[in-house]
C-alpha cells in the first residue's frame, strides 16, 4: 500500500455532508469507513467505488449510531439494564444486528458501556447504570449478540466520559487511578474481552488529557496490558477537539497528538486526511505507527468477512418480525421497575373505567427514547393503543400535550374524566429529546406542569396509578406519595404500549430493578451506592434543618455526614424493585472452599404469583489497605420462582474478585495478598443493595 492508501484507510467520513465533493475521495481510495447513509443501495453505491474504483479494491466499513435496536426499538439501554438479564440483551442485539446488517450496517456505535453516577448527565440513558458489574455483563452479552450476528461492535466512550463534573456533558472529568481501574474500565475490558471488535475514543479530558491524545488509555492500558487489537477509532471530530481543549494550536499538531496516542482511524475530523503525509514527510511520524493503525482497520474488514463479500442484497429488508416484536414486549415486562404498589396493582378486573392521562400515554416517538435513527415512530404501539386492544374500558384526557406543556388549559377535562372513573393510569416522564448526547439536565423533577396536573387529579380520590417514562432516575418523590403504584418503564421503545399492558393487567409480573440509585434531591448527587462509608458515616440521630433552634450555637461533637435537608437515603436504593408477589431469604451459607468462597441460599415465593426475583450478592471489605465502598455487587441471579415454592441459588467468589487496583504495586491486587495479617469481608445474599440480610464474615489471613 501507497503511503495515501493507508491514510485513505484511516479517514472515516459521513457522506451526507458535503456529498459531492467526497464522491472523488471514494473513488481516490481517500476513505475508509463511512458513517450514516442507510439505504442499501446507497451503501452498495459506495461500496463498488472503493472495490471497483480504486487500485486496491478495499471495501468500506459502514458505520452507525444503532443503539437499542435498529427498526425495531428495545427499551433504552438503562432500561435494558433494568431487566437484570443479560441473555435478553444479548437476544435483543442479535436481533438488532439483523435487521441493521439487512441494509448494509456492520457497524455499531454501541454498547456504550461508561459507568454513570450522575442522573444529569444526558447519558445515563445510553447506559447500563451505575454499577462496574452489571454494566460488565450487559457490555459482554451485547458486544456477543451484535458479534454473532455479523456486526461489529464499537464499546464507547473509551475512558471516564461518564464522570463528567456537574454531570454536563463533554466536560472534565477527574478520576484517580484506582477508581478508574475498579469503577470505570472493567465494561470496557469485559467487552475487549467479549471479543469487542472496536472501541471509540471519548469527548471529554481526564485528568487534563483527553482521550483522543491518551496514551495512558489507548496503549499502555488498552494495547500493552489488555493486549486488544481491536481498532480504536476516534469519537466525531474529537481530535480536532483538542484545539479548544488547550492542548494543540493547530490542526496539524493535533494530527500529531492524535496519531502518536494510537488514536486509529478519525471519524469526520480530516485530520489524518490533511496532515499525516506531510507530517511523515517532516519526519514526525514514522511509517510503521501508520502501519499498526491500517492493520487493525483491515483486520476488522477481514473479520467481517468484507473482502469476499462487501455488498447488501437490494431485496426487501429485514424489520420488525414477530421474534423481535415479542422480545421488545419482553424486555418492557422485564424491565418496568415497580416501586410502590398498595395492592392497586394488577388491575385484575376487565369491568372497571380506567382514565389514561398524562403526557406520554400516547406518543408514538417519545416512547422510543433518545438515539433513535431509525426506529419508526410509526410502528410504535403507545399504552393507550394497547389498553384499547386489550379490550379495557378506556377514555382518555392527556390533559398536557408534551412533557414540558405548562399549560393548564386541559386539567379541567382530565379531571371531569377522572370522576367517573375507577383508576387512573398516569403516564409522566420526559420526552425522548431530553435525554442523551448533551441533554443534561440541571433539575431532575418531572419538567412542564406534570406535578400540577397530578395534584388535581388525585384530588379527585382516585386511586392514581403513575408510570414514569424517561431516559433517567428523576426526583420523584412528591409524585410517588401521591400514587397508589409506581412503574418505572424509562424509555420502552416500540413495544412499550402492550408490555406495560401486560404489567397492569398482570399477564406480566414486573421484575425490574433499578440500575441507578434514584435521589431524593438532586443536591444528593453524585449518589451512589457502593460509595466508600467516610470516617463519619450519617449518624441515626443527624439533625435536619428544620430541627436546628434558631441562634444555635456552633458545635463540633457528633458530627456525621449528611445534608442539612437530607440524610444519606436515597428516595429508592439500587437493585430495588417489587414484585406481584414477595421473596422470602433464608439458609445463606457463606463457606471457604480453599481459595475460593462459595455462597448459597435459598429464596421462598411467599406470595400467590409466580414471578423472577433477583437475587444479588454483595460484599463489604471490613479492613485492610485501603478504604472499600460499603457493599459491592458481586453477582445476581435473575430466577423463576413459582408461587409457594423455593429455589437455591449459589454463586462462587474468587480472591481476585475481592481485589482491587492498588496504585502504588500498579496491579490488582488480589485479597489474598494484602499488607494487613487478616482481612475480613461481609458477604450477603439480598434483593437489593440496602437490604440488610444478615451478612456473613470470612476472613483471609495472610
Ligand atoms: C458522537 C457521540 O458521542 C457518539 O456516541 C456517536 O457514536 C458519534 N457521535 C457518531 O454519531
Amino acid at each position: 500500500m501507497t503511503l495515501e492508501e493507508k491514510i485513505g484507510q484511516m479517514n472515516q467520513l459521513d457522506p451526507s455532508y458535503d456529498s459531492e465533493a467526497k464522491e472523488a475521495l471514494f473513488r481516490e481510495g481517500r476513505v475508509g469507513a463511512i458513517l450514516n447513509g442507510v439505504e442499501a443501495k446507497e451503501v452498495n453505491r459506495l461500496q463498488r467505488m472503493a472495490v471497483e474504483e480504486t487500485r486496491l479494491g478495499i471495501p468500506l466499513l459502514v458505520g452507525r449510531d444503532v443503539i437499542h435496536g435498529f427498526r425495531t426499538i428495545y427499551p433504552i439501554p438503562l432500561g435494558q439494564a433494568a431487566t437484570w438479564d443479560p441473555e435478553l440483551a444479548e437476544q435483543a442485539a442479535a436481533l438488532t444486528a439483523d435487521e441493521a446488517v439487512s441494509v448494509g450496517i456492520r457497524w455499531a456505535f454501541s454498547p456504550m458501556v461508561d459507568v454513570a453516577r450522575d442522573p444529569r448527565w444526558g447519558r445515563v440513558a445510553e447506559g447500563y447504570g451505575e454499577d462496574s458489574y452489571l454494566a460488565s455483563r450487559m457490555a459482554a452479552a451485547v458486544v456477543r449478540g451484535y458479534q454473532s450476528h455479523n456486526m461489529a461492535a464499537c464499546v464507547k466512550h473509551f475512558a471516564g466520559y461518564s464522570a463528567s463534573e456537574g454531570g454536563r456533558d463533554y466536560n472534565t472529568t477527574w478520576i484517580p487511578e484506582v477508581q478508574l481501574r475498579d469503577v470505570y474500565l472493567p465494561p470496557f475490558k469485559a467487552a475487549v474481552d467479549a471479543g469487542a471488535m472496536s472501541l471509540m475514543c471519548s469527548f471529554n479530558a481526564i485528568n487534563g488529557l483527553p482521550s483522543s491524545a491518551n496514551k495512558h488509555l489507548n496503549v499502555d492500558i488498552l494495547r500493552d496490558e489488555w493486549q486488544s487489537d481491536a481498532l480504536l477509532v476516534s469519537d466525531w471530530g474529537s481530535g480536532m477537539d483538542l484545539i479548544p481543549h488547550g492542548l494543540c494550536a493547530d490542526r496539524k499538531e493535533a494530527a500529531l497528538r492524535c496519531i502518536n496516542a494510537r488514536m486509529e482511524m478519525d471519524m469526520q475530523g480530516n485530520l489524518y486526511h490533511d496532515y499525516l503525509a506531510e507530517l511523515v514527510a517532516e519526519g514526525k511520524v514514522k511509517e510503521r505507527q501508520i502501519d499498526e493503525c491500517v492493520k487493525s482497520i483491515l483486520r476488522m474488514k477481514y473479520r467481517l468477512g468484507l473482502f469476499e463479500n462487501p455488498y447488501v442484497p437490494e431485496e426487501e429488508p429485514i424489520a420488525y418480525s414477530a421474534e423481535a416484536l415479542a422480545l421488545a414486549t419482553e424486555a418492557v415486562e422485564q424491565g418496568t421497575v415497580l416501586l410502590k404498589n398498595n395492592g392497586i396493582l394488577p388491575l385484575n378486573n376487565k369491568e372497571i373505567q380506567v382514565l389514561v392521562s398524562g403526557p406520554l400515554a400516547d406518543q408514538q416517538k417519545e416512547q422510543l427514547g433518545t438515539w433513535v435513527f431509525d426506529g419508526e415512530p410509526e410502528h410504535s404501539v403507545t399504552p393507550l393503543k394497547a389498553l384499547r386492544d386489550m379490550g379495557l374500558k378506556v377514555s382518555y384526557e392527556p390533559g398536557l400535550q408534551y412533557s414540558r406543556d405548562k399549560r393548564t388549559s386541559d386539567f379541567a377535562k382530565a379531571v371531569a374524566a377522572a370522576s367517573k372513573s375507577d383508576v387512573i393510569l398516569f403516564f409522566a416522564g420526559e420526552e425522548a429529546i431530553l435525554s442523551g448526547e448533551a441533554r443534561c439536565r440541571a433539575e431532575l423533577s418531572l419538567p412542564g406542569a406534570q406535578t400540577e396536573l397530578l395534584t388535581e387529579l388525585k384530588k379527585t380520590g382516585k386511586p392514581i396509578v403513575l408510570v414514569v417514562m424517561a431516559g433517567r432516575p428523576l426526583t420523584i418523590g412528591k409524585e410517588v406519595e401521591m400514587a397508589d403504584a409506581v412503574l418505572y418503564s424509562f424509555h420502552g421503545g416500540t413495544m412499550t404500549g402492550p408490555g406495560l399492558a401486560n404489567v397492569f393487567t398482570g399477564k406480566a409480573v414486573p421484575s425490574g430493578r433499578l440500575p441507578m440509585t434514584f435521589p431524593k434531591m438532586v443536591g444528593q448527587i453524585p449518589f451512589y451506592y457502593n460509595r466508600l462509608n467516610s470516617g463519619r458515616p450519617c449518624a441515626d440521630d443527624a439533625v435536619l434543618m428544620d430541627d436546628i433552634p434558631a441562634g444555635a450555637p456552633q458545635f463540633s461533637i457528633g458530627a456525621s455526614s449528611y445534608w442539612l435537608e437530607s440524610t444519606v437515603e436515597p428516595l429508592f436504593p439500587f437493585g430495588f424493585g417489587l414484585s406481584y408477589t414477595t421473596f422470602a431469604y433464608s439458609g445463606i451459607e457463606v463457606t471457604k472452599n480453599g481459595e475460593q468462597i462459595e455462597v448459597s441460599g435459598t429464596i421462598t415465593n411467599t406470595g400467590m404469583t409466580d414471578a423472577y426475583e433477583v437475587a444479588q450478592l454483595y460484599v463489604h471489605q471490613c479492613s485492610g489497605d485501603l478504604a472499600r465502598p460499603i457493599c459491592e455487587l458481586k453477582g445476581f441471579r435473575k430466577i423463576f420462582i413459582p408461587a409457594g415454592e423455593s429455589r437455591t441459588v449459589s454463586f462462587t467468589l474468587t480472591p481476585e474478585q475481592l481485589g482491587y487496583w492498588h496504585e502504588a504495586k500498579k496491579g490488582y491486587e488480589s485479597c489474598v495478598w494484602y499488607a494487613t495479617d487478616k482481612v475480613d469481608f461481609k458477604i450477603w445474599i439480598a434483593p437489593d443493595s440496602r437490604c440488610q440480610t444478615v451478612p456473613t464474615i470470612i476472613s483471609f489471613l495472610n
